[in-house]
C-alpha cells in the first residue's frame, strides 16, 4: 500500500469519504413520510407490498414501534433491497469490548459528583464499534427502558457493519467528522452536529478525519421525539426542517461482509455473502437523521432568572409518566445573557433527574475552563439529587459582573439527563481519566451571610 497506507485506511480513502461527505443530498424534516429511490422505479406505487416489487427487489417492513401504537407516535419503514434482510447465516457471540450494557450492578450507585478526562488515545486500527466505551446508564435492555452512556474513540473506519437491537443510537461528535453509511443511505456529521441511528439500522462509520472521538447515548426507551412547545408557539428550539435524512443509496457489494448485532447487551456476529446496506429505495418515517446543533433556536429570559434548562432540549424520549423523559438530550449553545439582577451563569440545584454533561467545544459558563476542570471530550456526572452549579471562581465573578448583555459564545455543551440515576461500569469507576478532588471546585465558597443586627 502506498500513500502511508495501514489497515485503517489511506489518507487517500479519507479524502474520497469527505469528498462524498461533502457533497451529499439530504431529505428535510423530523418524523414526516419520507421516500426516496437512488435507482427511478425502485419504489412501488400505491402499495407497499406488490406481488413482485419493482426491479426485481425484495420487499421488506422495519417496524421501530408496535404495529398499533398511536398513529403519532408510530415509526416504521419498507425497504426495497437486493436481498431480504433475513438472508444471512446464524450470528455467534463475539467479544464486546468495552461496550456494557443495562442493568449496570457491578458497582455501588454513588452519589458523588464526578468528572472524567477526555478517553485515551485509542490503540492503533480501533475502528467506531472497537473504540465504544461505556460509562454508565441505567434501566434494562430486556425492558426496553433506560440508556446508556457511551464515549468512542477511533482511529480506523469501519469495514464491518453495526446495528444495536438493545435501543437508538445518537452519536455526538466531539473531534473528527463522520460518513455513516446506512441502509437509508449516507449522513455527514461534524463536531457540533449530531446523528441518530435508529434501533435495528445496520450502519458502518467512516473518518473523514485520522481520528473520531465523541460521546453516544443508547437510548433503550422510547424514540427521540421533538419536544412539545407549549406557550413558546409553533417554532422555536429545533426546527423541524433542519433535520437532515439521507437519500437512498445503496452497497451493490458481493463478498464476505461482516455484520455485528448488539442484542440484549452482548455482541454477535455473523459474516454475510454480501453487504447489508444494500436498499435501493425506502420510504417511512424510522429513518437515520442528522442536525447541526449550531441551528438550535435558543430560548432563555429578557426579563430576570433563568428559565430552567429543559428550554435547551433538543429531543426527548418520553416514559409513561407525562413530562418524566427516560432521557432527554439538551443543548447549551451560544446565546446572549441579558437577565436583570439575575446570577447569570446556572444556579446552584439538586434535581431528581440525573445528569450526564459533555462538553464539544470551548468551556462551560458554570465551570472554569482548563487542564484538570471540564474540557472538551470529557464529562461530568451529577447523579440524582447531587448538589452542584457554579464553581468558586465562577460564582465570585458572576457575583460581582456589570450586568450588560453579554454573548456566550465560546462553547457547546450537551446534557444526556434521564429521570433514573447513572450507575458506573467498573471501567469508568476505576478509570484512570477520572479526576480526583472534582469536590474541591466547591470549596472555600465563602460565608457571606450577614445577619441584620
Ligand atoms: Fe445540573
Amino acid at each position: 500500500m502506498s500513500d502511508g497506507a495501514t489497515a485503517r485506511g489511506s489518507a487517500t480513502e479519507r479524502e474520497e469519504a469527505r469528498k462524498i461527505a461533502e457533497g451529499l443530498e439530504h431529505l428535510s424534516g423530523f418524523g414526516n413520510e419520507h421516500s426516496s429511490e437512488a435507482v427511478p422505479g425502485a419504489l412501488p406505487v400505491g402499495r407497499n407490498s406488490p406481488q413482485r416489487a419493482p426491479l426485481g427487489l425484495y420487499a421488506e417492513q422495519l417496524s421501530g414501534s408496535a404495529f398499533t401504537e398511536p398513529r403519532a407516535h408510530n415509526r416504521r419503514s419498507w425497504l426495497y433491497r437486493i436481498r431480504p434482510s433475513a438472508a444471512h447465516p446464524a450470528f455467534t457471540r463475539t467479544g464486546n469490548g468495552a461496550l456494557r450494557s443495562a442493568p449496570f450492578t457491578q458497582t455501588v450507585p454513588d452519589p458523588n459528583r464526578l468528572r472524567w478526562n477526555p478517553l485515551p488515545e485509542p490503540a492503533e486500527d480501533t475502528d467506531f464499534l472497537a473504540g465504544l466505551w461505556t460509562l454508565g446508564g441505567n434501566g434494562d435492555v430486556t425492558q426496553r427502558s433506560g440508556m446508556a452512556v457511551h464515549l468512542y474513540h477511533a482511529n480506523a473506519s469501519m469495514r464491518r457493519v453495526f446495528s444495536s437491537a438493545d435501543g437508538e443510537l445518537l452519536i455526538v461528535p466531539e473531534r473528527g467528522g463522520l460518513l455513516l453509511r446506512t441502509e437509508f443511505g449516507m449522513l455527514h456529521v461534524e463536531p457540533g452536529h449530531i446523528a441518530l441511528i435508529p434501533r435495528g439500522v445496520r450502519f458502518r462509520v467512516e473518518l473523514l478525519d485520522e481520528t473520531a472521538r465523541g460521546y453516544m447515548c443508547e437510548n433503550y426507551g422510547a424514540p427521540f421525539r421533538l419536544p412539545d412547545l407549549g406557550p413558546i408557539g409553533a417554532n422555536g428550539l429545533a426546527n423541524a426542517r433542519d433535520f437532515r435524512a439521507p437519500v437512498a443509496a445503496y452497497e451493490d457489494v458481493e463478498g464476505p461482509v461482516e455484520v455485528v448485532n448488539k442484542f440484549c447487551g452482548n455482541l454477535w456476529s455473523a459474516t454475510y455473502d454480501h453487504s447489508p446496506l444494500d436498499v435501493v429505495a425506502w420510504h417511512g418515517n424510522h429513518v437515520p437523521y442528522a442536525y447541526d446543533l449550531r441551528r438550535f433556536n435558543v430560548m432563555g429570559t429578557i426579563s430576570y432568572d433563568h428559565p430552567d434548562p429543559s428550554i435547551f432540549t433538543v429531543l426527548t424520549s418520553p416514559s409513561d409518566t407525562p413530562g418524566l423523559a427516560g432521557v432527554d438530550f439538551v443543548v447549551f449553545a451560544p446565546r446572549w445573557l441579558v437577565g436583570e439582577d439575575t446570577f447569570r451563569p446556572p444556579y446552584f440545584h439538586r434535581n431528581v433527574m440525573s445528569e450526564y454533561m459533555g462538553l464539544i467545544e470551548g468551556a462551560y459558563d458554570a465551570k472554569t475552563a482548563g487542564e484538570g476542570g471540564f474540557v472538551p471530550g470529557g464529562g461530568s456526572l451529577h447523579n440524582m439529587m447531587s448538589a452542584h452549579g457554579p464553581d468558586r471562581e465562577t460564582f465570585d465573578r458572576a457575583s460581582a459582573a456589570e450586568l450588560r448583555p453579554q454573548k456566550i459564545d465560546d462553547g457547546l455543551a450537551f446534557m444526556f439527563e434521564t429521570r433514573w440515576p447513572v450507575s458506573l461500569t467498573p471501567q469508568a469507576a476505576r478509570a484512570e481519566h477520572l479526576q480526583q478532588g472534582y469536590d474541591d471546585v466547591w470549596q472555600g465558597l465563602e460565608r457571606h451571610f450577614r445577619p441584620l443586627p
